[in-house]
């Protein structure tokens, strides 16, 4: 064992990607570390949850007409307190949040970039012991530095993203981002309370072997993803299977198995819900953005989900994302269905 090996921590990390680029200002690395300071402190009550008293609803309805548990709140507050009092972010949209919120200090008015969140996806897991996590996308602002943050700056495409991420709250706490440039893996080191490098350069595979879909929905489902889910069940050692059928109830833990281990992942309309459940700005985007940098697509159905023009902060999207080759059959079997 070579005990000189120096694992880089996150904030190592950004700063030497920082320091490649002179003209850079540091301002992307900052928010990265508020953004890893707030997971943190969501992990230990993460962690604590089935101990004390912050499990069940907390008795409101959030603007999607969901029961809201008290860790969706607390991971709320969290990530947008370390927004608000940092240098590096104008405004924030959320899940749990009607509308966005532009900060008005003068040192957030002169920052560069917005950040959209799901402060804490999959909470319906948390009572029972399920992964959880947290969704980021980052976008520099379309207004004006020096003035307030206006609803455009939300409203961009998935393309226009920075950065985004995710943190799974798992066996092992992870943070995942990814800029152009690539995507890394950290995980939580809970000797020193730091993300360390453990995922480099994560590339998601060309093709896989899990699919994830809920299945009681099968019924509700159009006929091209019915096909696709039918091909899935019907794959031998002939067309490359068995396929395995995966699927947690936390998006951020599905997505990230099938990122590592290639897979995918689908949300589709129903009948009743023509567009799905996911919402677009901070669920679906950000995951689009990191695994189309790793390689793999992401599409609503029709199009590419990096290119849908949002009009609503809340706005829902059918969501199918993952492997490269996995994403071709499912585009063949929607297309054939259509025709
Ligand atoms: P959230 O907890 O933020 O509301 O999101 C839960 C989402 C997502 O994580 C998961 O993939 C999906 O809901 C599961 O929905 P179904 O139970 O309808 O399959
Ligand atoms: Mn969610
Ligand atoms: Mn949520």
């Amino acid at each position: 064992m070579n005990l000189n090996r120096h694992v880089l921590t996150l904030d190592e990390f950004t700063i030497q990607q920082l320091r490649q680029f002179p003209q850079a200002t540091g301002e992307l690395s900052s928010l990265l570390r508020d953004i890893g300071l707030a997971a943190k402190r969501v992990n230990v009550e993460v962690n604590k949850a089935g101990l004390v008293d912050i499990l069940g609803d907390a008795g409101s309805v959030n603007v999607q007409g969901e029961d809201v548990k008290k860790l969706d709140i607390y991971a709320n507050n969290q990530f947008m307190g370390v927004l608000q009092h940092g240098i590096s972010c104008a405004g924030i949209a959320s899940e749990e949040i009607d509308d966005f919120i532009a900060f008005n200090d003068n040192v957030s008015k002169n920052s560069k970039y917005v950040c959209l969140f799901d402060p804490l996806d999959g909470s319906g897991n948390i009572d029972v012991n399920v992964s959880i996590g947290t969704i980021f996308g980052v976008y520099r602002r379309v207004s004006p530095r020096g003035s307030i943050a206006v609803k455009d700056d939300f409203l961009q495409k998935g393309l226009q993203q920075v950065a985004a991420g995710y943190i799974v709250y798992g066996s092992s706490t992870m943070l995942v981002y990814g800029t152009r440039r690539g995507v890394n893996g950290f995980t939580l080191d809970p000797s020193i309370g730091e993300f360390t490098m453990s995922h480099p350069d994560i590339k998601c595979p060309p093709n896989g072997k899990i699919y994830s879909v809920n299945h009681g929905n099968f019924f509700r489902y159009g006929k091209g993803v019915q096909k696709y889910i039918d091909a899935c069940q019907r794959k031998d050692k002939t067309n490359g299977g068995p396929y395995t059928q995966r699927y947690i109830g936390s998006m951020v833990s599905d997505v990230h198995r099938n990122l590592i281990k290639g897979g995918i992942f689908m949300y589709p309309g129903t009948i009743e819900k023509p567009k799905g459940k996911l919402r677009l700005l901070y669920e679906c985007n950000p995951f689009a953005f990191i695994v189309e940098v790793a390689g793999g697509k992401a599409t609503n159905g029709k199009e590419r989900i990096l290119e849908i023009q949002p009009t609503e902060l809340h706005q829902r999207t059918p969501m199918f994302i993952g492997s490269r080759d996995m994403m071709a059959e499912l585009e063949g079997c929607l297309s054939e269905a259509e025709n």
